[in-house]
């Protein structure tokens, strides 16, 4: 029977490093306490995406990064159950430079504009199910309070200091650039005009006096939480691309704007002619949604897990933790990093004029559908790329066929006409492989599906640990295709119930694909919430036994009483997840126009 190791609810891995299930494990960077108990209330964790800037409105890159991150919260509630103990936060970033400017080609006052579209954001998520627990909008005065004392903390640590900036700033992406990061861009109706060598956005020279941070000051500390921790940025590529960051020069940080200039932030606190810098305003969210400046926001700081887009990685990862240094603050226990979504091989775009809209797509593909396509191809390591087609294949082969089938020749009343769960036969499939007899039915490869799927959801759970969804699906997949060849191996509709030789073993086979059912529709919940359930409660499964931590696979194989042999099936809902490719007509037109 299968029984995930206590070890793995307690949040340690074998390996003894952290894992996203984890609640509280003590680590020490200098005289910087991680996690120091005390701290931490039992089985908590924090997870956040980043803030969505309102200057357009949402595309899948953005309803990806939200998607992570509500799998990773649902795969970890069915660990660790009640609401208090994940805690999952979005929200939008509406400050900055880029956001006036949006607003004022729009035609818009600023606020107009961020109430437009947080809207959207808000609408996506819900239709979306992401199930997050706080949304939050830095235009919210509880976030200004936060972001202000951060600041006064900074200050009276005497790490700002007011001095002459100058350099290349890019409103696009809202940062500074050293001159070898610029380059210039020739157009054949322009004149040549500097552009950002990363990102392709215009950049603008600005020499203004600031706040600047000391940020030079904490190379070494990064360098050293870095060290001693390599799986703190997940996947490891990424890790490593910040310690080359670390080896260059880390000049301080300009962290504010003339307000003549940016009106659209949150002041200096006692100097309202500088405007705070929209990063800073940004990364101060994590804080503000769990009560920062109050002391509760301790309860949850320690065990915060960041979801964040490969762009946004140095934000996040040097200047986010140097000011949480700074102002004597933990670090995140975990930053894990996603990359691109692409569009039929380009850069998604507005002038490119290839933004794909989320609203569409799950309208078109269903919102479990479309949630499992971005979560099944979307490999954080390198950018995907994105076409409809390639949607509805996946779709159609794995949830419509493989799974939709799989349920369907396990239920149908044809071939299960008392509509139960059928009994188990040991003597059919003894638990000990090899055995010969009369009434021993099962092979080799049908013992090898067992293991498979016993093991299935510690594999899943070592995948999500390693922020690697779509091996967890991969794997899960791999497994409906082992359990469909053991019904196709077995023929149960070639086998008849009323033969006293056929029907022990007709009930073992179904039973045992059953139960495989039973273990996938339990592991797809965080990712196709609302399929799961249709499969499950086909199963007779109730709501209470859906968890992960009581998961007991087969549990007649392993010598234990089986709570679902015997018990009726819930009722027919028709098919588990319609083909795409019969309805496709949308797609047909959408080629010829
Ligand atoms: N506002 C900042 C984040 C501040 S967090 C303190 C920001 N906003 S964003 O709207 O531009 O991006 C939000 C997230 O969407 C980022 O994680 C980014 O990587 C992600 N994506 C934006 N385009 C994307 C794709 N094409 N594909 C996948 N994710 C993408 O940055």
């Amino acid at each position: 029977m299968l029984r995930i190791s206590a070890l793995r609810l307690l949040g340690c891995t074998r390996s003894g490093r952290v894992s996203l299930l984890q609640e509280s494990a003590p680590r020490y960077y200098g005289s910087c306490p991680l996690g120091a108990r005390g701290e931490v209330r039992d089985g908590r964790a924090y997870f956040t995406t980043p803030i969505f800037y309102v200057n357009a409105a949402p595309h899948i890159g953005h309803l990806y990064s939200a998607l992570l991150t509500d799998a990773l919260c649902r795969h970890r509630r069915l660990w660790v159950p009640g609401a208090a103990a994940t805690r999952f936060s979005t929200g939008t970033d509406e400050h900055g430079l880029k956001i006036q400017q949006a607003a004022a080609a729009a035609g818009l006052a600023p606020a107009e504009l961020c109430d437009r579209v947080s809207a959207q954001f808000q609408q996506l998520f819900r239709q979306a199910g992401i199930a997050s627990s706080d949304f939050i909008r830095t235009t919210e005065a509880r976030h200004q309070l936060a972001v202000q004392h951060f600041w006064e903390v900074l200050k009276a640590r005497g790490l700002l200091y007011k001095g002459l900036y100058e350099g290349w700033y890019c409103a696009s992406d809202e940062c500074f650039l050293p001159e070898a990061k610029i380059t210039q861009q020739e157009g054949p109706s322009v004149d040549a005009c500097p552009v950002s060598l990363e990102s392709g956005h215009p950049v603008s020279w600005t020499k203004e006096e600031n706040y600047i941070f000391r940020l030079s000051q904490f190379r070494e500390p990064l360098r050293q939480w870095l060290q001693d921790d390599p799986q703190v940025i997940t996947p490891e590529p990424f890790h490593r691309t910040v310690l080359q960051w670390l080896e260059e020069e880390l000049p301080d940080l300009s962290v504010s704007r003339r307000s003549s200039h940016l009106h659209w932030g949150i002041p200096v606190p006692g100097d309202d002619s500088q405007t705070i810098y929209v990063w800073l305003d940004a990364l101060v969210n994590y804080l503000t949604v769990i009560g920062y400046p109050d002391a509760e926001f301790k309860s949850w700081w320690p065990v915060t897990c960041h979801i964040i887009g490969k762009d946004i990685l140095k934000f996040h990862a040097i200047y986010w933790p140097a000011l949480l240094l700074g102002a004597g603050m933990s670090l995140p226990r975990r930053i894990c990093v996603h990359s691109h979504w692409t569009v039929c091989g380009q850069k998604m775009s507005k002038s490119l004029g290839n933004v794909v809209d989320p609203r569409t797509c799950l309208e078109r593909y269903t919102v479990d559908g479309f949630r499992y396509f971005l979560l099944r191809q979307g490999v954080p390591n390198w950018d995907c790329d994105y076409y409809d087609e390639k949607v509805v294949k996946l779709l159609d082969s794995e949830l419509a066929d493989a799974l939709g089938g799989l349920l369907n020749r396990c239920t149908a009343q044809r071939i299960n006409p008392s509509g139960t769960y059928p009994a188990f036969c040991t003597d059919c499939f003894p638990s000990k492989s090899g055995l010969v007899g009369p009434s021993v039915r099962a092979q080799a490869e049908d013992y090898a599906l067992v293991s498979a799927v016993a093991s299935l959801p510690k594999q899943v759970a070592d995948h999500y640990d390693n922020f690697q969804i779509y091996k967890a699906l991969e794997a899960v997949s791999s497994c409906v295709r082992q359990t469909n060849g053991f019904v196709q191996r077995h023929a149960p509709w070639k086998l008849n119930w009323e033969s006293p030789v056929d029907a022990p073993w007709l009930g073992t086979v179904l039973h045992v694909a059953l139960e495989c059912l039973r273990v996938f529709g339990t592991l797809l919940q965080p990712v196709t919430p609302t399929l799961a359930d249709k499969l499950l409660s086909r199963l007779g499964v109730s709501a209470t036994e859906r968890g992960l931590a009581e998961l007991r696979f087969l549990p007649r194989f392993y010598g234990h009483p089986c709570p679902f042999e015997g018990r009726r099936l819930g009722p027919e809902t028709g098919l588990l997840f319609p083909r795409l490719d019969q309805s496709r007509a949308w797609l047909v037109k959408a080629h010829r126009t």
